[in-house]
């Protein structure tokens, strides 16, 4: 295989404001300076799997202005492969970003070029799906081409989705999932739950009852829970640090256990080198240029660790 891991998905610039708190409905408050990070989840992705030295592609529709150039500077600068990034359509996504003094995120999309990556694209793009080893998907590109990305996939490639922003998805969608990896939120909406009574053990279980391989419940501080047929369902602890901004953490997450499992690990194994490259993305600001290298996974220490 060329690739360790292709990416599917989004690229968006990150128009990012620091707020005290976010604002009701019809009220205003002020925040801090702009700043512009390179972001979306699926540039987000590759660029954290190419960052721990994986070799990764990214499949991608961006603009023909400033920042789709500053989407294709930041994938080239961490080595990932943008032979599959298109240019052009509309313009590039935009997402615009409130970060809170806990590090919590608010997040508006306008797909822009992201609605423009069709199911025409993913057939093109056909030579890199054969030359991956896995494959990894999320929804701010259309439904439709993610369904073409499922019937693309060569029967070898292993496929991962975080379906975010979340929405209802078709078996076959589902099906492909090995795993699916989801959040409390995402959790409840695949599940039609928006009460969300449970455990993540329920939703775990009734969630592989749709079809999925395996699924994975990510559960912020409180780590991950891995479920599948095979290795049964098994609770991951998180790394505890000092959390400034969660801007792209779980797409770091996402990246980082797609990549793992693609090497041999076991699903809890590689969720629990993901929750620690997460953990270290929370410790710094913005998306991208909060991922970490191998090395500095290694090098992580806990909140209260020596
Ligand atoms: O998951 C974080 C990402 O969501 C941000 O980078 C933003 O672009 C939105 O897509
Ligand atoms: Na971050």
């Amino acid at each position: 295989y060329d690739y360790d891991l292709l990416v599917v998905g989004s690229a968006n610039a990150d128009l990012v404001i620091g707020v005290d708190r976010r604002p009701d409905a019809g009220e205003t408050v002020l925040g801090s300076d702009l700043a512009t990070h390179p972001g979306g989840k699926g540039a987000n992705q590759a660029f954290a799997a190419a960052r721990l030295g994986a070799r990764t592609a990214l499949l991608a529709r961006v603009g023909d202005d400033a920042h789709g150039r500053l989407l294709l500077d930041s994938q080239r600068t961490a080595g990932v492969d943008t032979v599959g990034v298109l240019v052009g359509g509309a313009p590039t996504g935009v997402a615009l970003i409130t970060v809170d003094p806990s590090g919590d995120n608010s997040i508006v999309v306008s797909p822009g070029a992201n609605a423009r990556l069709t199911p025409e694209d993913v057939k093109a793009a056909g030579s890199l799906f054969h030359a991956s080893l896995v494959v990894s998907a999320q929804l701010e590109i259309p439904l439709e081409t993610v369904e073409e990305v499922v019937r693309t996939l060569p029967p070898a490639t292993r496929f991962v989705l975080n379906p975010s922003p979340p929405r209802p998805l078709p078996p076959e969608v589902l099906a492909a999932c090995d795993p699916l990896i989801v959040n409390e939120h995402e959790a409840k909406v695949l599940l039609g739950d928006a009460s969300g009574d449970g455990t993540p053990e329920d939703w775990a279980r009734r969630l592989l009852a749709k079809g999925p391989r395996s699924v994975v419940v990510t559960l912020g501080a409180e780590g991950a829970l891995v479920a599948s047929a095979t290795e049964g369902a098994v609770r991951v602890p998180s790394v505890k640090v000092a959390a400034v901004d969660t801007t792209g953490a779980g797409d770091s997450f996402t990246a980082a256990l797609a990549w793992k499992l693609g090497a041999g690990l076991s699903l809890a194994e590689a969720a629990a080198y993901a929750a620690r490259v997460g953990a270290v993305a929370v410790t710094r600001r913005g998306a991208q240029e909060s991922f970490p290298t191998a090395a500095e996974v290694e090098a992580l220490s806990e909140v209260g660790a020596r």
